[in-house]
């Protein structure tokens, strides 16, 4: 399944906005125009859902409080509505389901967020079936439910519970080699979900063996070909401590030079790593900030080809990626599909999301890349309102 639609009202800096979403979508826009926060929709959605230690109160708390998360541009209607749809494959198959949740602070008391509204819908052709509408008599005779969403427990979510699982299993990626690098010396705290990759040497460990050495494989097989000089790649535990390491060997070195670990690789080798690690890793959605960071530009270039062919590479669904991005390089591939391309604008009313139009489609289909007929549009936007500075 993939979340083939979005729709959001009063989130952070998107006063209301609805986008269909690709297998893999592009975010581009100038710096604040709100890709972080479009990303974030997901990871809230996510906290929601998870298994342990989900739910609205944590994951509006993680986010500071309801009065960060509302858009500061509402005025009068200031419920946050967030709606999404999922289909089956690509965003062209039919939807299967609706989820669509509001909520808002309570009236009273210490002012917690409660649900305003929650409905599930599955579809069938133009068919839609309610499977949940909230509040519900239930709700009305214990308010207390309504700190909750349906999505949070076994016992709510057991008539769409592939939503509620497909919800958990997203991904967010922003690592910082450094924080992997250096965390132990650091002694720095580990967030909820680890975004920065702090604990990604941990995920490698906690698979079967079987199944790191397959993915190790073929990130080895990526890696030699993006690298230069890169040799091989293996998983290796310090045998006093037992801590997890990824060692790397490289032509160039003398013949006995041994094998480096991943406190020696570039930063760029490490998030290459991770990149394919978590492509290959699960079937839901996965967020990926700014994956040029640290690459080579003749890299980032090739970067979606390579997304895509380790998406294509597992034998699960293809996960849906939805990338952020300011590289020119990485949308100079001609091999993206324009549709995907959602850019980013911030207007005095918050942000609006604009899809390529059929000009700029045309153009692509002629030739151009995204980067000449799209990113253009978003310089174009920055020294406008640099000149008014
Ligand atoms: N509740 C809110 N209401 C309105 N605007 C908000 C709210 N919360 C955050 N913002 C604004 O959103 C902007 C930041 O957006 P975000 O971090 O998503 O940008 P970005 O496109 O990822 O930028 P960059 O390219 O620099 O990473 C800031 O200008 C911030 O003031
Ligand atoms: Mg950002």
């Amino acid at each position: 399944m993939l979340i083939s639609r979005v729709k959001l009202k009063n989130w952070r800096n998107f006063r209301e906005v609805d986008s269909p979403l690709f297998d893999v979508t592009y975010l581009i826009g100038a710096n604040a125009t709100g890709k972080s926060n479009f990303l974030d929709v997901f990871r809230f959605l996510r906290d929601l859902a998870k298994t342990q230690g989900g739910g609205l109160q944590g994951a509006i708390a993680d986010r500071r409080g309801l009065s960060k998360l509302r858009c500061l541009h509402a005025r009068k209607d200031t419920e946050v509505h967030i709606e999404v749809q999922l289909s089956e494959q690509t965003a062209d198959s039919p939807p299967l389901w609706r989820y669509h949740l509001g909520f808002k602070s309570e009236a009273v008391g210490a002012n917690r967020p409660i649900v305003s509204a929650e409905e599930v819908f599955r579809l069938r052709g133009d068919d839609e079936e309610c499977i949940l509408k909230r509040p519900d008599d239930e709700d009305l005779g214990d308010r207390e439910r309504l700190t909750r969403t349906s999505l949070e427990h076994p016992q709510t979510n057991a008539r769409f519970r592939e939503i509620a699982e497909h919800f958990a299993n997203i991904t967010y990626l922003h690592l910082v080699p450094q924080l992997l690098k250096f965390g132990d010396d650091i002694g720095g705290r580990r967030l909820e979900n680890d975004p920065f990759g702090q604990g990604f040497l941990e995920r490698v460990a906690s698979v079967s063996d079987r199944v790191r050495n397959s993915r190790l494989g073929r990130i080895k097989a990526a890696l030699a070909r993006t690298i230069p000089q890169f040799e091989d790649l293996r998983f290796d535990r310090d045998k006093v401590t037992g801590r997890p390491h990824l060692e790397a060997k490289y032509k160039h070195h003398r013949p006995l030079a041994g094998w480096q670990r991943e406190d020696q690789f570039s930063d760029g080798t490490l998030r290459l790593i991770a990149l394919f690690w978590l492509l290959l890793e699960g079937d839901e959605l996965l967020l990926l900030e700014e994956p040029e960071l640290s690459l080579n530009e003749e890299i980032v270039r090739q970067l979606p080809v390579l997304i895509d062919g380790a998406r294509r590479s597992t034998k699960r669904r293809a996960r849906q990626v939805i990338i952020s991005t300011h590289s020119q390089a990485l949308l100079e591939n001609k091999g993206i599909d324009g549709r995907g391309v959602l850019r980013l604008e911030r207007n005095k009313e918050g942000s609006t999301i604009h899809l390529p139009s059929e000009v700029d489609l045309e153009l692509i289909e002629d030739g151009a890349s995204p980067a000449e007929v799209l990113l253009q549009q978003t310089h174009r936007q920055v020294s406008k309102e640099m000149a008014l500075v």
